[in-house]
């Protein structure tokens, strides 16, 4: 199993001699627990706001349940056996997610469960197109960030997308994630539509969000 990098760990030096490679890897069940506690950290504007204390628990339970599907669309940095990384791509071909607003209410109760979902429902992408892959979450542990991890994941997903017979990536970004934004601008994604929310700057703190956009393949014939 997995450990979790956090906030305050610092990864765990190789052994000498040995150089640590970081490795991408499709996340197993085992993962789980590091995934869900990484997201809760590096995602917490987020998740703190709306799934509380418990959001690294919370996310666990959701994504551990996701997971046992397998072609999930999550993936894993890993250096030294330890995830330092995690991303994740949707398709229109997934799933849809079944049963989270029961799995959250397990660990945080039905009212903020209900609140959660309806809050975080202001970020939702909506209907994926046919020829769109989604990128749902990007995090990195802040200890091990500046080292390329953040590309390494991103570079990933355009295979993994292209292989799901995919012509582009899509994601959102709020407006003031200027480390992130700076990331999607060099791998070549360009900002396509924005949007400004009152309520979600209550929530989440920031003005807005802008949707961004990346070519992985030339368009299918028709
Ligand atoms: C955004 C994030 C994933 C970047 O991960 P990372 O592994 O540090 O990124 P990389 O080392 O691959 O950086 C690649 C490039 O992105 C840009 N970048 C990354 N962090 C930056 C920062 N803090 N400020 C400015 N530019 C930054 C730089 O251009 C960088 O290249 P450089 O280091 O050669 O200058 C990471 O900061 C993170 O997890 N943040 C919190 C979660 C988050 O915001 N996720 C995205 C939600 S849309």
């Amino acid at each position: 199993m997995t450990g979790i990098s956090s906030e305050d760990n610092a990864t765990a030096p190789p052994a000498r001699g040995q150089p640590s490679v970081t490795q991408i890897r499709h996340a197993e069940y085992a993962d789980a627990a590091a995934v869900g506690s990484l997201l809760a950290i590096a995602l917490a504007p987020k998740y703190r706001p709306t799934l509380g204390r418990r959001a690294a628990e919370a996310l666990t339970r959701i994504i551990g349940h996701e997971l046992r599907t397998p072609s999930h669309g999550y993936w894993v940095a890993e250096r030294d056996a330890t995830v330092i990384g995690a991303v994740h791509l949707a398709t229109a071909e997934d799933a849809p997610p079944s049963g989270v607003a029961h799995r959250l209410a397990q660990v945080i109760g039905w009212t903020r469960a209900l609140w959660a979902l309806t809050a975080l429902s202001i970020l939702a992408h909506g209907p994926l197109d046919h020829d769109e892959a989604y990128v749902g979450e990007l995090a990195v542990a802040s200890n091990v960030r500046r080292q390329g991890v953040g590309v390494m994941l991103m570079r990933h997903l355009d295979a993994q997308a292209e292989a799901r017979g995919k012509s582009r990536i899509t994601l959102w970004v709020t407006d003031d994630n200027d480390a992130a934004r700076a990331l999607y601008t060099g791998l070549g994604f360009t900002e396509h539509a924005g949007r400004r929310w009152h309520l979600g700057r209550l929530i989440f703190g920031s003005r807005g969000a802008i949707l961004m956009e990346k070519q992985v393949s030339a368009p299918a014939a028709p």
